[in-house]
């Protein structure tokens, strides 16, 4: 699907390689901005480009009724297997630029750079169109992006390695070693703003052999101008952007945008 590529040869390992996100910390920041921006508490909350459904289940932990919402059949079927058991989570594949839910919410939240694997403004413009067609009057809208600094300084085209080296059975007769390696070359293409990803994974098998898997994906580097006026566009009214869960204003160093803004409805 364009727009949503990737995810097939990852989806089982995406939350062991991105085990450093503190997702409670995030919810945290999210039920900060609730209180200050919401005169109350919401019920319902849509989960946009929940992948694997690390904040889903963060904030159904917490008493949320959630919608999972993502493109990726892989990364929901993970969803899906670490919420069994969790009853007040709908999970949706859908398209975030052309979703549809059964009736409006109160809040909407994506995280994690979902919305720089929209490539183009008309794509990300569709998507706010959408998140304001399903929000409450006055609902909030809580999502972060990449920002241009990073995607010169901290991709542009350097390499990564990724690794969980989890151990089963530590100090057992069978003791068994689980090892994943992730590969990660960037490009960076200041001129069209969009980033490459090129990943390879390499999973230990037993015997201690690898398996090899290539994954590429693409996200796009936006300037917060062009953000806020697609925003404002859809009818989206910015409330703020911070560098971090302490609301910081953002610099030019910010390396992740926390943006909040409200429907306004006639
Ligand atoms: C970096 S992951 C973040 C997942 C999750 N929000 C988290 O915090 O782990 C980006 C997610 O965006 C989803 N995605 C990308 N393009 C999409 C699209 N056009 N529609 C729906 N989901 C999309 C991918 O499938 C993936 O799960």
């Amino acid at each position: 699907m364009s727009g949503c590529e990737g995810y097939e040869a990852i989806a089982h390992v995406y939350d062991k390689l991105n085990a450093e996100i503190d997702y409670p910390a995030w919810a945290d920041f999210v039920e900060a901005c609730f209180d200050r921006f919401l005169p109350k508490r919401p019920e319902l909350v849509l989960d946009l480009a929940c992948g694997t459904g690390s904040m889903t289940l963060e904030l159904a932990k917490r008493g949320y009724d959630m919608i999972g919402v993502d493109g990726s059949a892989d990364m929901l079927s993970e969803a899906f297997s670490r919420a069994i058991g969790v009853p007040q989570i709908l999970w949706l594949q859908q398209d975030m630029r052309a979703f549809e839910l059964y009736g409006t919410v109160v809040a909407v939240i994506c995280c994690l750079d979902s919305l720089n694997y929209l490539l183009s403004p008309e794509d990300l413009a569709r998507c706010f169109a959408c998140v304001h067609n399903y929000l409450d009057p006055d609902g909030l809208f809580l999502f972060d992006m990449n920002t241009p600094y990073k995607f010169r300084t901290v991709y542009g085209n350097n390499a990564y390695v990724l690794e969980d080296e989890t151990v089963y059975g530590e100090g057992e007769a069978d003791e068994e070693r689980a090892a994943i390696y992730c590969g990660w070359q960037n490009t960076y293409h200041p001129d069209s703003g969009l980033c490459e990803f090129d990943l390879s994974l390499f999973e230990e098998l037993p015997g201690g052999t690898y398996r090899r898997t290539d994954e590429h994906q693409t996200e796009r580097c936006y300037e917060l101008d062009t953000v806020l006026q697609l925003l404002k566009q859809a009818g989206l009214m910015p409330l703020g952007v911070w560098s971090d869960y302490a609301f910081a204003e953002a610099n030019d160093t910010t390396e992740r945008w926390y943006i909040a803004a409200r429907a306004v409805k006639a």
